[in-house]
């Protein structure tokens, strides 16, 4: 299992990280640090700012304060009209995005694009690889996550656990920096989970770097180097597995914990 330690260098770097919806301020100044291969798990209950932060990484949301480095590289921010920051530079903010790997938790595939044009559209479009080798590429991939045989199949017709293994694949296609995953089995059927955290251990196992905002407790236990808990916006305790899971200071992370080791325990 990886540890954080300084002597790698850092993927993604984030710091005081402000957000509000009109009077509402969901991210009260999160700072957070992964190191190459690190992964980061991101727990809290609901509303606690977890989606919000992870779209607040590539822009899907705008901050209202902070600063977000991706590889040594940070991002220009300037304030836009509303008191959020905009990306100073559309190139840069695009190349950014190109490099930040993304998994939703509905999977958001192109309905009328077979499963390999979903996975070929982001290197041909975006990093203009030629076409033969994305397709050489996405082929390696979609074996990795076990679905070469639905290369020409549509989403529609594979199944939950499939079109997420499709969304992991065309993710790594880009050869991403750092991969995001937000509860990407929540939408799933109990039985379709583990297959979907399978290839997400490999990942892992690989040293991808990767956030992953899950209530899969012991899957979160397994493959993080650091576990972060988000409540009302802030970080309220961060550290190894170990200590958030079995010996967290906070007494609304115990709580967390309290009513989620029943879960832990029935998951594998
Ligand atoms: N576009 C938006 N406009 C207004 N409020 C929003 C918007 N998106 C999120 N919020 C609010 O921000 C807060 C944090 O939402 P967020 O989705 O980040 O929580 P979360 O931790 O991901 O919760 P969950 O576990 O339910 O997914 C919530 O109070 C939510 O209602
Ligand atoms: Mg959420």
């Amino acid at each position: 299992m990886p540890h954080s330690t300084s002597d790698r260098p850092i993927a993604l770097d984030l710091q005081n990280i402000h957000k509000s919806y009109g009077s509402l301020e969901v991210l009260k100044g999160v700072s957070l640090t992964a190191y190459d291969g690190d992964v980061i798990s991101i727990l809290g209950s609901s509303g606690s700012g977890k989606s919000t932060l992870l779209r607040c990484i590539n822009l899907l949301e705008k901050p209202n304060q902070g600063t977000i480095t991706l590889g040594g590289e940070s991002l220009d921010l300037v304030p836009g009209k509303s008191g959020e920051l905009e990306a100073a530079n559309r190139g840069q903010l695009e190349r950014f995005r190109a490099r930040v790997g993304f998994v939703f938790q509905n999977f958001n595939l192109w309905p009328h694009k077979t499963i390999l044009q979903n996975i070929i559209e982001g290197p041909t479009q975006v990093l203009k690889i030629g076409k033969d080798q994305a397709i050489r590429e996405a082929e390696q991939l979609l074996k990795k996550v076990g679905l070469l045989d639905k290369k020409d199949a549509y989403p529609d017709n594979l199944s939950g656990g499939q079109r997420q293994r499709v969304a992991i694949a065309r993710a790594l296609a880009m050869n991403p920096q750092v991969l995001l995953f937000d509860e990407p089995t929540s939408a799933l059927d109990p039985e379709l989970v583990n297959e979907v955290l399978a290839v997400m251990r490999d990942l892992a196992a690989e040293g991808r770097t990767m956030l992953i905002v899950t209530h899969e407790m012991r899957f979160a236990r397994d493959v993080s180097s650091q576990v972060v808990f988000l409540h009302q916006g802030r970080i309220e305790e961060a550290g190894t597995p170990e200590q958030i899971f079995d010996n967290p200071t906070s007494p609304r992370v115990r709580e967390f914990m309290a009513s989620h080791h029943a879960d832990a325990n029935k998951l594998s």
